[in-house]
């Protein structure tokens, strides 16, 4: 294994262009290269050959306790290895199937469409809070039956949770970030606590109550497991769809012949969601912890220790992608990691498509024209790639939204 250090150039470049930092490491990186991370020793896994053959063999690169924010139970299904793994998402995969997402198209179309009409007439806006982090939390509540009043206080566990440093201004991994970490953690299972009991006395029809209703080959989901479940709802389906539409939006105002392709021909957009995911990679990274001493790419790696596999550069890997540096909507196929591989592959992937699709092309029905507003450099967050503060201006001809 090689030593890099990590380095804050490294990442203020990463922020900017993520498929050069990638093409980098691809370049230049062994199978395995162990760094000193924020978080302690870390393996990086640039290479798409390898990324895939780690996410084949979940007994060796696991996923128990490759995830820690302070959730003092584990995340269902994330943390859970197979062969437990699997009943979960017997359970869960019907219940976030494409044909059920599909249904949300029209409740999805109307929040967005409120979000819009909020800044009509404006010419400059925040897009982050007027239009990205609203949207992923609204259609949550929408699908826990929560009135749309409850999105302050979701905004505030999801934040709390998972970048607290931001929240209370310190760098990451700091006792006060910790702290406010493990105190948002208790929070949002008393929060579900008590919207479990409500669902328990007064069923309805929304997640929660499917969750409590569906049986599949005789089990059933207990209370502590749909409570583990909606923690990591909570982290895993707001943040992630947030992010997804900064980098799509960042990636069109700046490329008006892509954002042309859309305006003129809305049904390429499931095609330009694909690309998008695949080349801004939102999610940048998957981390698993070895099970037992093993290799990778003949890198030996020891027991115990996390490996960061790295999705955003298996997406724009040569072996994979001969022009994985072009971004075209007519790509085809396009066997992109955006949402990860092998069992934990991602369980929202079709209510996230559904959400960026819908936003998408509602979106460009009333805003055809628009750019980050002059002099602005957007900054994104690591980990998960949204973008704190992205000042927008809205511009050139509006079409009628009916
Ligand atoms: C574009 C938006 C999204 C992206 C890019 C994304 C990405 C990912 C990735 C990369 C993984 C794999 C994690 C790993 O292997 O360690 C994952 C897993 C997961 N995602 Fe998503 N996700 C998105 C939206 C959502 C949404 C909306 C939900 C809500 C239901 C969700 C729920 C989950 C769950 C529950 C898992 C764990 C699955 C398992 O362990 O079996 N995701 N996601």
């Amino acid at each position: 294994m090689a030593n890099v250090d990590s380095d804050d150039n490294m990442f203020e470049a990463f922020s900017r262009n993520p498929q050069a930092v990638y093409r980098q490491m691809r370049e230049t990186m062994p199978a395995v290269t162990l760094i000193e991370g924020p978080m302690g020793p870390m393996g990086i896994v640039p290479h798409r050959r390898d990324i895939e053959e780690a996410l084949r063999h979940p007994e060796v690169f696991a996923s128990f306790e490759a995830v820690d924010l302070q959730n003092v139970r584990p995340l269902i299904p994330l943390s859970v290895d197979p062969p437990d793994h699997k009943k979960y998402r017997k359970i869960l995969d019907p219940l976030f199937a494409p044909r059920v997402m599909m249904g949300l198209e029209p409740s999805i179309a109307s929040l967005a469409n409120d979000l819009m009409d909020a800044f009509e007439g404006s010419d400059e806006i925040d897009f982050s809070t007027a239009f990205s982090v609203p949207l992923p939390s609204q259609v949550f509540l929408t699908l826990l039956g929560l009135p749309l009043g409850e999105l302050p206080a979701f905004l505030a566990m999801k934040d709390g949770i998972i970048r607290p440093n931001h929240v209370v201004g310190c760098p990451a991994g700091q006792p006060e970030a910790v702290d406010h970490q493990k105190k948002t953690a208790e929070s949002i299972y008393e929060y579900f606590e008590s919207l479990l009991d409500e669902r328990s006395i007064k069923p309805q029809d929304d997640l929660i109550t499917r969750f409590l209703r569906t049986e599949i080959d005789g089990e059933k989901l207990t209370r502590e497991e749909i409570l583990d479940i909606s923690f990591l709802f909570l982290i895993a389906g707001l943040d992630t769809v947030t992010a997804s539409l900064d980098c799509m939006f960042a990636f069109l105002a700046g490329s008006p012949e892509h954002r042309r392709q859309i305006v003129e021909n809305p049904s390429v957009i499931p095609a330009a969601v694909e690309e998008l995911l695949r080349w801004e990679t939102p999610v940048v990274a998957v981390v698993r912890v070895t099970a037992r001493e093993t290799e990778l790419g003949g890198c030996p790696v020891p027991a115990g220790h996390a490996m960061s596999l790295m999705l955003g550069s298996a997406n724009t890997d040569d072996s994979e992608f001969g022009d994985g540096d072009v971004v075209r909507f007519d790509r085809e196929p396009n066997r992109h990691m955006a949402f990860g591989g092998g069992v934990h592959r991602c369980l929202g992937s079709h209510l996230a498509r559904q959400e960026l699709r819908v936003a998408l092309r509602e979106w460009h029905k009333r805003y055809p024209d628009y750019a980050i507003k002059p002099g602005v450099e957007l900054s994104f967050t690591e980990g998960i790639r949204s973008v704190d503060h992205f000042p927008m201006v809205l511009g050139g001809l509006v079409a009628d939204p009916t």
